[in-house]
């Protein structure tokens, strides 16, 4: 018999001290004090049942990004926990679930702030027909920090809340520069955990084995030079050949178009890779179908765009959905359960904006920017994509739960500014 799992988990976030830099210690705010936060692992089918404790000093939520959870249990702004509460979330994780997912606070214009002090996890949901389980998994979680010369983490300035906070250190699962060992051939899962930091990660002299985006497997392997993984967006990655040698992973520059008057974009190195001599299992040709979820009997237009204004003879920024500022008690959107829907996202700005949108995972069906149209080169699902310059994307949408889903940029800076609308689904 079949047996279904129950994973179970306890989340508290609260103010932790850490010792980031010797000698000095950094006030963080984190999940049971790990910076990542907990990696929560389980199958399809299994039962989740999460206690979170919010020991802050201020409301917070957590939710599960890309994950298809009931509306209720994901961590909206509407259902804040109030400094010192708790609440349990719990839901099923439908087949066809699999994917690369993480967790971090929701509430109502702080999680900009919740997120930079440390609160982001992991959530990785399995297939028990998975493909490439004869492959051994590193995560590399990448985030980074801004810290003051007292190592303690900075307050937004005006710039980071125009172009979204950028810190100096970029850290992979908490480390600076680290040393990555690569065991024969691994599978890596990767997450972009930054605020707004746009990572263009190649391992220069190597071509990357992309077998998965955010939602899971693509339905066969890509061989590419480098993947863009801009904020909230995860890839899974196939690394190593099994011979010894030495690489780094490299953050190449990528200009996102940011407003005013920065520095200039510079090329990182994230991590030095040891490749190892190793297992070196067969790379499946086909991983899985993504079927396509039919004809779209429905259409809904997105526009993101910003406009500055002057307020006491200083310039400010508003970023706006449809040209409005996000209000958590407007409905923006409906949608039909089960419906199959287009979304057409325009981004009438001059800077690179991440879409995200909740609850689902969705196909990206093609891009048109300057005239030109171009197909999406492979199949894959996802809950976050970005959009260049007054890029228009058409995305194949799947709403499956009734009640209010957000969709936002997910430079959190923006977002909490109010770049967020939000679709009831009845
Ligand atoms: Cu990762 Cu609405 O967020
Ligand atoms: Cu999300
Ligand atoms: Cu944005």
């Amino acid at each position: 018999a079949k047996q279904r799992g129950v994973v179970k988990a306890t989340l508290t976030a609260a103010a932790h001290d850490v010792e980031l830099v010797a000698g000095q210690t950094t006030p963080m705010w984190l999940y049971n004090g790990q910076v990542p936060g907990p990696l929560i692992e389980a199958f399809e089918g299994d039962r989740v049942e999460i206690r979170f404790i919010n020991q802050l000093a201020q409301p917070s939520t957590i939710h599960w990004h890309g994950m298809p959870v009931p509306p209720d249990q994901d961590g909206n702004p509407q259902d804040a926990v109030p400094a010192g509460g708790e609440r349990l979330y719990q839901f099923t994780l439908p087949k066809g679930s699999a994917g690369t997912y993480w967790y971090h606070p929701h509430p109502h214009g702080d999680t900009p702030e919740q997120v930079y002090r440390g609160l982001a996890g992991l959530f990785i949901v399995r297939a028990k027909d998975d493909p490439l389980l004869s492959f051994s998994e590193q995560h590399w979680v990448i985030s980074d920090l801004k810290l003051d010369a007292e190592a303690k983490i900075p307050d937004n300035t005006a710039n980071d809340w125009m172009n979204g906070r950028e810190g100096q250190f970029v850290l992979i699962n908490g480390q600076h520069q680290p040393v990555m060992n690569i065991l024969g051939r691994q599978r890596i899962r990767i997450w972009n955990a930054c605020s707004a930091r746009y990572l263009r990660l190649a391992i220069p002299g190597q071509k990357l084995t992309l077998v998965g985006t955010d939602g899971g497997l693509l339905e066969k392997p890509e061989i590419v030079p480098e993947v863009l993984l801009v904020p909230g967006q995860r890839v899974e990655i196939l690394l190593g050949d099994g011979k010894a040698q030495h690489a780094e992973l490299k953050a190449l520059i990528y200009d996102r178009q940011k407003m005013g008057r920065v520095a200039p974009e510079v090329e990182r190195t994230l991590a030095k890779l040891q490749f190892n001599t190793g297992a070196v299992p067969n790379t499946p040709k086909l991983l899985r179908k993504i079927s396509d979820p039919g004809k779209a009997t429905a259409l809904k237009k997105v526009e993101f765009s910003e406009t500055m204004s002057m307020e006491n003879g200083q310039h400010t920024m508003s970023f706006m959905v449809n040209g409005k500022i996000y209000d958590m008690d407007r409905v923006d959107l409906i949608s039909k359960a089960g419906e199959v829907e287009i979304w057409q996202i325009f981004n009438n700005s001059h800077m690179d904006h991440p879409f995200h949108l909740h609850g689902t995972q969705f196909i990206v069906l093609d891009s048109e920017l300057e005239g030109k149209r171009q197909n999406a080169p492979y199949r894959a699902l996802h809950d976050t994509v970005n959009l260049r310059p007054y890029e228009t994307l058409r995305i194949k949408v799947v709403q499956h739960d009734k009640g209010l889903r957000m969709f936002h940029c997910h430079i959190l800076e923006h977002e909490g500014q109010g770049m967020m609308a939000q679709v009831k689904v009845i």
